[in-house]
């Protein structure tokens, strides 16, 4: 029996960034789950993060023991829209990649892990070399689509080349899966205990003299689609004159102009009054629960799309844009396909601002239909998005990976 059998799996997971994104938090609840996986714990989670932030204490909250290895601060808040671009990415700095690498490589010695876990495209590309130099066998978990619409060219062109070097590849979607050349495992990113057995009251029960509240949560992000919402909601205004927007959510990984662009816009479409800007609050559900539709507008195709999944646990209509990762949680069965119940949301196509404000009336139209169509998303939700699936799926991954060793790959 090798050793690995005996004990639990020990796995460093590597993160550039300290910021919550939707890849930080969907790394807090694996974690979580796989320390309370029934039977006790089989793997061993560490983190090493790029930086100091708001995940450390989610994770040392869940018990995780958390290190910081600091990558010069400019290489962490590059935005993805600027990945390897000339002078705008210092990865194309040499020093400040090398210093990184050989504190990493020296720290992962020392931890000597069974895997190193890497769950950021900047984190998978730093990571390479470290865990080669440590002789640790290394997975990638990927929480983007690597393609042209979402990275830049070059970006692109280097992830894919570089995703056959790592031992294993998880992706967090079929969608992300497919822009990368090599097998993966889709492992989609799981909502807790709590946020899945979480029901909202009814409609009924917040009455009819309330206004209609329409939502929108995420990070403020051009990606997205927060503008695609403002400019749907004076469509959205003319049919139903009391409904309000709840932007909840703030700007980061620099996107602090887009925050300043969509309020302007909010003003000149003349819509100011009726938009509340919530900005970030820890845990979405009080929210979500007042919300008569919850709105997933991404332009561009969304990887998978958490709020989505959040949104159907908890018995909300949910309007999103037809994309990317999304149609796989709202429409697993494919249009036209499944038993004839049909998708489980309003979908619409990316960008189209009148679509949109169209999906949104419905539903403010029609709220028993919207409402019964929310009741099956929640029950498919409950089902197919338990985080423990995600921990069953990378902790396999992980097994395999360790019982092959840090030998090279057949
Ligand atoms: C990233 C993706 C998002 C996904 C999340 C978790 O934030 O942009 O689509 O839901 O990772 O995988």
């Amino acid at each position: 029996m090798s050793a690995t059998a005996r004990r639990p799996l020990r796995v460093v997971v590597v993160d550039h960034t300290a910021e919550l994104g939707g890849a930080e938090l969907a790394l807090v609840r694996l974690c979580a789950a796989l320390r309370d996986r029934p039977g006790g714990p089989r793997v061993r989670v560490r983190v090493v993060l790029g930086a100091d932030g708001p995940l450390r204490p989610l994770l040392e909250r869940e018990g995780v023991g958390v290190d910081v290895v600091p990558l010069a601060p400019s290489l962490g808040t590059v935005r993805r829209t600027d990945a390897l671009r000339p002078g705008a990415d210092p990865l194309r700095r040499p020093a400040a990649a090398a210093a990184f690498t050989a504190r990493l490589a020296w720290r992962l010695r020392a931890l000597r892990p069974d895997v190193v876990h890497a769950t950021s495209l900047k984190a998978d590309l730093l990571t390479l070399l470290p865990a080669a130099l440590a002789r640790r066998p290394l997975v990638w978990h990927v929480h983007d689509r690597v393609a042209p619409d979402y990275l830049p060219a070059a970006a692109v062109r280097l992830v894919r080349a570089a995703s056959r070097l790592p031992a294993a590849v998880v992706a967090n979607s079929r969608a992300t899966a497919a822009t990368l050349p090599g097998p993966c495992t889709v492992a989609y990113p799981g909502l807790a205990p709590a946020q899945l057995r979480a029901r909202r009251a009814g409609d009924e029960a917040r009455g009819p003299a309330t206004a209609p509240v329409v939502g929108v949560v995420g990070r403020l992000s051009p990606t997205k689609g927060q503008r695609e919402l403002l400019r749907a909601l004076p469509a959205v205004l003319r049919a139903h004159p009391r409904a309000r927007l709840r932007v909840v959510g703030e700007a980061s990984f620099g996107a602090g102009a887009y925050e300043r662009a969509l309020r302007d816009e909010a003003r000149r479409l003349g819509v100011e009054h009726a938009v509340d800007w919530v900005g970030f609050v820890p845990d979405p559900a009080a929210e979500l629960d007042a919300f008569a539709v919850c709105v997933h507008a991404s332009p561009v195709p969304e990887p998978f799309g958490q709020v989505v999944v959040e949104a159907m646990a908890r018995g909300v209509p949910v309007v999103a844009t037809r994309a990317g990762g999304v149609p796989e949680i709202l429409d697993p069965e494919g249009p036209g396909g499944g038993r004839g119940a049909g998708p489980l949301g309003r979908l619409v196509p990316p960008g189209d601002v009148d679509a949109l404000a169209r999906a949104v009336v419905d539903v403010l139209d029609r709220p028993a239909e919207a409402a019964a169509r929310a009741a099956r998303a929640a029950d498919v939700a409950r089902a197919r998005f338990p985080v423990a699936r995600t921990a069953d799926a990378v902790s396999e991954v992980w097994w395999r990976v360790a019982a092959r060793g840090s030998a090279p790959r057949p």
